[in-house]
């Protein structure tokens, strides 16, 4: 039986605390979270593993009595945002996930990818460009944000003119807003990509990965305009607020670790072996894995009973004593390999590759041109987002130098 029955509302300020003595207690908690959902929140590794895996949980969230968001329940969420941008991969289950995944895999290459690393350095370089020492500034909009939309969106073929407005709907329906904001959004977001994928559709295919997409073909089975949008939507949200605040949080660890920031300084060729680590001790994703029971199910001697909210804490896994060693330290050098900031099982991150690659550019080039990079403000006093599916700050003042 836990003590805590709902994360107190300063919870996103320091979570760390509250998931240690969650996980102290048990495996597995009957929790509210801070804007009163009710969820069985598991914060230990080997169980999260479970979870996250087990086929007696679903990600199939229509069929379930929620939606995508964790916020409110699923009558707060109908309308546009429900239908147009829902039927994505990250909210099924076999054989319709393995269907989509399989489709998705065939333009979303390593090959593809890894050509691709010329220009994010080219992206990251002009915007290092526009930073100037001894300014102080907010990484996050001078460099963290416009890093990974600009990445996406030419992955998916969106004119630099749309950008902001992006940034702006996705912010909105990843952080706690009021119901009307986000249908909004949505409806705003799911307008534009179904325009988008038309004209896609119509264009002769190309080279470009957004292209490939509209037209992978399995054995003459293809993507729908239906599914494209919320395909489109998917990898817009999944790959650009995570991929921001991988890089803002691993800089504000590193600035507030200097032996360790000199470790990555004199030894650059480890920087991307590190981004493990920097997953692992403060991974961008925190409670964000969507399941319910589709029947009870046991993690570690609890019963979770079925139609019940399973959602993991990977924050709380990740820093689980039982799998890493002294797991509140920033070890750059340590092996963090079976981390699960990126999920785990076959909903497992399908940008992987491309996060990683973003995170080693930016953090290469971040630290050869500001070696003396400072935070311009007492960690202390920095302000996280206010949401639990995103583990990001407001704003990461800095120094140059
Ligand atoms: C799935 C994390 C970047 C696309 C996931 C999941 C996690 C995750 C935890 C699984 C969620 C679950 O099982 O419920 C991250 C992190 C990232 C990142 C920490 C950056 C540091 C990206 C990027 C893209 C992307 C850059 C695409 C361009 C996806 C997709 C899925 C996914 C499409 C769904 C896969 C499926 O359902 O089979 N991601 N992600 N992610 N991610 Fe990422």
């Amino acid at each position: 039986m836990t003590t805590l029955t709902r994360l107190p509302d300063d919870y996103v300020q320091n979570p760390h605390e509250v998931h240690d003595l969650l996980r102290a207690e048990g495996p597995v908690q009957e929790v509210h979270l801070p804007r009163g959902l009710k969820v069985w929140l598991v914060t230990r590794y080997d169980e999260a593993k479970i979870a996250l895996t087990d086929p007696r949980v679903s990600k199939n969230m229509a069929e379930g009595r929620y939606v995508f968001d964790l916020h409110a329940p699923k009558d707060a969420r109908r309308g546009e945002f429900e239908s147009a941008l829902s039927v994505h991969m990250l909210n099924m289950d076999p054989p319709h996930h393995t269907r989509l995944r399989k489709l998705v895999t065939k333009a979303f290459t390593a090959r593809r990818i890894e050509l691709m690393r010329p220009r994010v350095q080219e992206i990251a370089a002009e915007l290092i460009a526009k930073m100037n020492d001894g300014d102080e500034v907010d990484l996050l909009e001078a460099f963290a944000f416009p890093l990974p939309i600009t990445v996406i969106c030419e992955l998916l073929g969106i004119p630099i003119d749309n950008r902001d407005e992006f940034r702006e709907w996705s912010n909105t329906l990843l952080t706690f807003g009021a119901p009307e904001q986000i249908q909004h959004a949505a409806g705003a977001m799911a307008q534009f990509l179904i325009q988008h994928v038309e004209k896609a559709r119509a264009a002769e295919p190309d080279d470009t990965f957004f292209s490939a997409l509209v037209h992978a073909d399995d054995s003459g089975d293809q993507l729908n305009t239906e599914e494209l949008v919320s395909m489109a939507f998917l990898l817009l949200v999944a790959g650009h607020e995570t991929t921001v605040n991988l890089i803002g949080n691993a800089v504000l660890a590193l600035l507030k670790n200097p032996d360790q920031l000199q470790v990555l300084k004199d030894r650059p060729e480890l920087i991307p072996a590190s981004a493990e680590e920097f997953l692992r001790l403060e991974g961008p994703v925190n409670i964000a894995t969507f399941r319910y029971t589709k029947e009870p199910l046991e993690l570690g001697g609890v019963v979770v009973p079925a139609d019940e909210l399973v959602m993991v804490s990977l924050v709380a896994a990740n820093r689980d004593p039982a799998k890493y060693e002294n797991p509140d330290r920033l070890d750059v050098t340590r092996s963090a390999q079976g981390h699960v900031a990126f999920g785990h099982g076959i909903h497992f991150c399908l940008g992987a590759p491309l996060a990683r690659l973003e995170f080693d550019v930016a953090l290469t080039q971040l630290l050869a041109r500001f070696p003396g990079l400072a935070l311009a403000q007492e960690p202390e006093t920095l302000v996280w987002r206010d949401s639990t599916l995103i583990r990001g700050l407001h704003t990461l003042p800095v120094r140059l130098a």
